[in-house]
């Protein structure tokens, strides 16, 4: 009898499907997908799949949890276990810390330092307050939108117009929140314009600085403490299975909603209901639209005029990239020589690969950068900091890794922006 009953509960085991996962956290992997730069690469994405923004030759890499192997095999695609990361320990930090995991500045401190440089700088830094958050909009917590205009001020400087005298470089941190490296990136780079030779600069040049695009992320992110996680996306819209939000980086007005994004809002690459229907996307392309003028006409193919002024830079992470328009598709703009030139340039300084996405990484519509081009002809790029892997690389790297490795790269990159702002084309 014993015997039929132990008999019994092993073929249970092996007809039933995996049993549910036990309750509480569980394994994360990284997972290495073949899928080559063409239709494996998009359909991939079309499935909802967490794909990272790294490419390995042919191999694209899936986050997922225990069952996501399976998952991506019944859809065609077999994988390996490139990493895998035990459950999170969700040891949340204390309300009142600065810093999570190591050293990273919290969203509070981030926010405390804008006002920090603007008091002690107040012939440099203006703090601008140009929209709020999507938990601001629905009173329930939630942050305001907040940018850092770094000048040596003259009349007219840091105006909300496009007529304003100086050029303009913008750079912008954690659209992605869980790329944690870029927002420290943006605090350092607020440092050195305002205390090293980069200062002087600053009398023919504007820098605008957004340290946290995408703060309600960005705070899913800190709750875990020294188990930080992994939040992409903002916090509008719930989700049973799978993350809540909506990718501000598929949400933007510029090819929205074709290849390269999704329609299930659990996924990461969620487009969102609409064109710009997040306030987070909404603000910052109010915001570009106060700073720069528009030198192209509508359209994929024309150019914008020689007399374009500025650049943008949107800090995502990780693969060691530097991406130019446009990328939703691999058509090329009509400023492609002048892009790829700085691009090239900005990827000597750091041993990055330069391309259009589609060209080194994978095809994805609805990106700030590519609408920021789209729109008003400013030369824009997305620089993925980082490898994706060793000790420095993927999303989480140690803190120290962001002063040895990570900056040395990342700053000089930034100087020949701030050259490349002032006459791009
Ligand atoms: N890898 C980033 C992402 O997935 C940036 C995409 C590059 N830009 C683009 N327009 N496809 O959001
Ligand atoms: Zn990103």
């Amino acid at each position: 009898m014993r015997t039929a009953v132990a008999l019994f509960a092993c073929l249970a085991l092996l007809l039933s499907p995996a049993p549910a996962p036990a309750e509480g956290p569980q394994a994360t992997y990284v997972l290495r997908v073949p899928a080559p730069k063409d239709d494996s690469a998009q359909r991939l994405l079309r499935l909802g799949y967490d794909v990272l923004e790294q490419r390995d030759g042919d191999d694209l890499f899936v986050v997922g949890d225990p069952k996501t192997s399976q998952k991506l095999r019944a859809d065609g695609f077999p994988s390996t276990v490139e990493t895998a990361m035990p459950p999170s320990q969700r040891t949340p930090r204390s309300l009142e810390d600065a810093t999570y995991y190591g050293g990273y500045r919290t969203i509070t401190a981030q926010f405390a330092h804008l006002n920090e440089v603007a008091e002690a700088h107040p012939d440099l830094a203006t703090v601008v307050d140009y929209g709020d958050s999507w938990r601001k909009t629905q009173g329930s917590g939630g942050y305001d939108l907040k940018a850092l205009c770094i000048t040596r001020k003259s009349p007219g400087d840091c105006a909300l117009s496009p007529t304003a005298p100086k050029p303009r470089l913008f750079v912008m941190g954690q659209l992605h929140a869980r790329e944690i490296t870029t927002g420290d990136m943006a605090w350092r780079f607020i440092d050195d314009l305002v205390g090293s030779d980069l200062t002087a600069m600053l009398s023919d040049l504007e820098v605008w600085v957004v340290p946290i695009a995408n703060p309600d992320g960005v705070e899913i992110v800190e709750s875990g403490g020294d188990s930080p996680v992994l939040q992409r996306k903002n916090a509008n819209g719930t989700c049973t299975s799978g993350s809540r939000g909506v990718d501000l980086n598929r949400n933007a007005g510029s090819h929205w909603g074709e290849v390269g994004s999704s329609t299930n809002k659990c996924s990461e690459t969620y487009r969102g209901t609409r064109a710009d229907s997040e306030v987070e996307v909404q603000a910052l392309e109010s915001l570009w639209r106060k700073l720069y003028r528009d030198t192209r006409a509508p359209g994929d193919t024309a150019a914008a005029s020689a007399d374009t002024t500025g650049a943008v830079i949107s800090m995502h992470s990780y693969g060691n990239y530097v991406l130019f328009p446009w990328g939703w598709s691999t058509q090329k703009t009509g400023n492609d020589a002048a892009l790829r030139k700085i691009a090239n340039d900005m990827a000597a300084l750091s041993g990055y690969t330069a391309g259009q996405p589609g060209e080194v990484l994978y095809n994805a519509s609805g990106a700030t950068d590519d609408w920021v081009y789209d729109d008003l002809g400013v030369p824009s790029f997305v620089w993925e900091i980082g490898a994706g892997s060793g000790r420095c690389g993927g999303f989480l790297p140690p803190f120290s890794c962001q002063k040895d490795v990570h900056w040395p790269k990342v700053r000089p990159m930034l100087v020949s922006a701030m050259n490349a702002a002032k006459r791009p084309y």
